[in-house]
């Protein structure tokens, strides 16, 4: 006999209910988001070759899937400096989140709590430490920062952020200048977007996101607003903004100086090469975060996947290593653990999912996360992270 589904009468929860997979959210993302909004969060550099690479280097990998194992228990759980993890994924710090959903960073923070899983705020965060502290009160939360000319500003945040328990800190190293985001050149996008007839015909075809874009007030760089003449408040290009706040001359000598101001574990953002996981880890730095921004910094940069295996080899259990950049499914992280990463960390896929369906859109993505990682380790035999190892994947020939 037919039966009838029951009509869904939350707009979102229909929308989410047609998703199946992180490609799926980033063509909602894209039919909700104006075009510049969806531009700059889903763009790379220059000719997007290692955004592309960062996820298309995943399909190069295949399983040796083994049998019969008894696969009837799954542990997905782990430890990340010495915290508690139910699965080994991290949210990537991202600029700007609320140009998304005015939610926000709040709407992510809150997700994450509810997963269990380390969350990161970025220094370009729109909403502020204490804020996002207060609503996510017992999950982890990381902080992230550049190194800025005014590194009394620096020292002010990273202060904040203990204050207010946050349990590591992201230093990003591969942002001496912006890389060229060709995307924004072509749309003239400043932060926040500048209003012209352009925009206000986009925002009238994009009437849900408008609204709530209206609805939710100005937003600025919460952290550094009434600190800085550049807070948000006005608009300036992301580029502009970098070439003149951010230190071009950083250094290792840095570290130190970090060390000095916080006693928590450092993770280095941008590691691209095994020289320098090698170098990081004779600084004494915690985490080697293999990154290269998404592909949003320097294209035909080597892909964080590509980077695992031959920097743990050179580092051994020296330090901890974050695969940040182009994972889209549980079997990626399956992958990147197998090749000896102790974490994987993501961006685009929770900022596309807030913009296609709010906090259920990142609730929906951490649950399909899970889900991918429980059924991959069940179809390859392994009960635990601990039983992923280096004979599950081979690369193609
Ligand atoms: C970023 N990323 C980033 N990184 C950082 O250290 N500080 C920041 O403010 C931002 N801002 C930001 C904005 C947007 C829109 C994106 C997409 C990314 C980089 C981010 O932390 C992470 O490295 C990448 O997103 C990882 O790649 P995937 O997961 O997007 O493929």
């Amino acid at each position: 006999m037919a039966q009838f589904d029951s009509f869904e009468f939350d707009s979102t929860a229909r929308r989410l209910k047609k998703v199946a997979s992180v490609e799926d959210l980033r063509r909602l993302a894209k039919r909700r988001l104006p075009a510049g909004v969806f531009d700059y969060i889903d763009g790379g550099a220059e000719d997007e070759r290692t955004l592309a690479t960062n996820s298309s280097d995943f399909a190069r990998l295949e399983f040796r899937p083994r049998i019969m194992r008894d696969v009837s228990q799954l542990d997905t759980s782990t430890t990340i400096f010495g915290k508690p993890a139910s699965m080994p994924v991290i949210l990537s710090p991202t600029g700007f989140t609320r140009i998304a959903h005015s939610e926000g960073e709040l709407a992510v923070t809150r997700a994450a709590e509810r997963a269990g899983i380390p969350w990161s705020l970025s220094t370009m965060g729109t909403r502020s430490i204490e804020e996002c502290a207060a609503a996510n009160p017992t999950g982890e939360k990381w902080f992230q920062v550049y190194t800025w000319k005014d590194r009394g500003l620096v020292e002010d945040l990273v202060g904040r952020a203990k204050a207010a328990g946050y349990g590591a800190l992201w230093l990003t190293v591969d942002t001496a200048v912006l890389g060229r985001r060709e995307r924004d050149v072509r749309r003239g996008m400043t932060l926040p977007p500048k209003l012209g007839p352009k925009t206000l015909i986009d925002g009238a075809i994009h009437p849900g996101w408008t609204w709530d874009f209206l609805q939710g007030g100005p937003i600025t760089f919460a952290n550094i607003v009434g600190r800085h003449e550049e807070d948000g408040s006005t608009a300036v290009t992301l580029a502009d903004h970098v070439a003149r706040q951010f230190d071009q001359a950083l250094s290792w000598d840095d570290i130190d100086w970090l060390r000095g101001i916080w006693d928590g574990p450092i993770v280095l953002k941008g590691i691209q090469t095994v020289e320098d996981a090698k170098q990081a880890v004779s600084v004494g730095v915690a985490g080697i975060g293999l990154s290269n921004h998404g592909g949003r910094q320097l294209d035909d940069a080597p892909t964080p996947v590509s980077l695992i295996e031959p920097v743990r080899q050179e580092i051994a259990d020296q330090a901890t290593i974050i695969c940040d950049g182009g994972i889209r499914r549980g079997s990626d992280i399956v992958k990147a653990i197998a090749l000896g990463a102790d974490a994987v960390s993501l961006g685009r896929p929770y900022f596309l999912a807030l913009g296609a369906g709010g906090e259920a859109g990142v609730d929906w993505l951490l649950d399909f996360l899970r889900e991918g990682l429980e059924r991959t380790m069940a179809l390859s035999g392994c009960r635990s992270l601990a039983e992923i190892d280096r004979d599950l994947v081979a690369w193609k020939r």
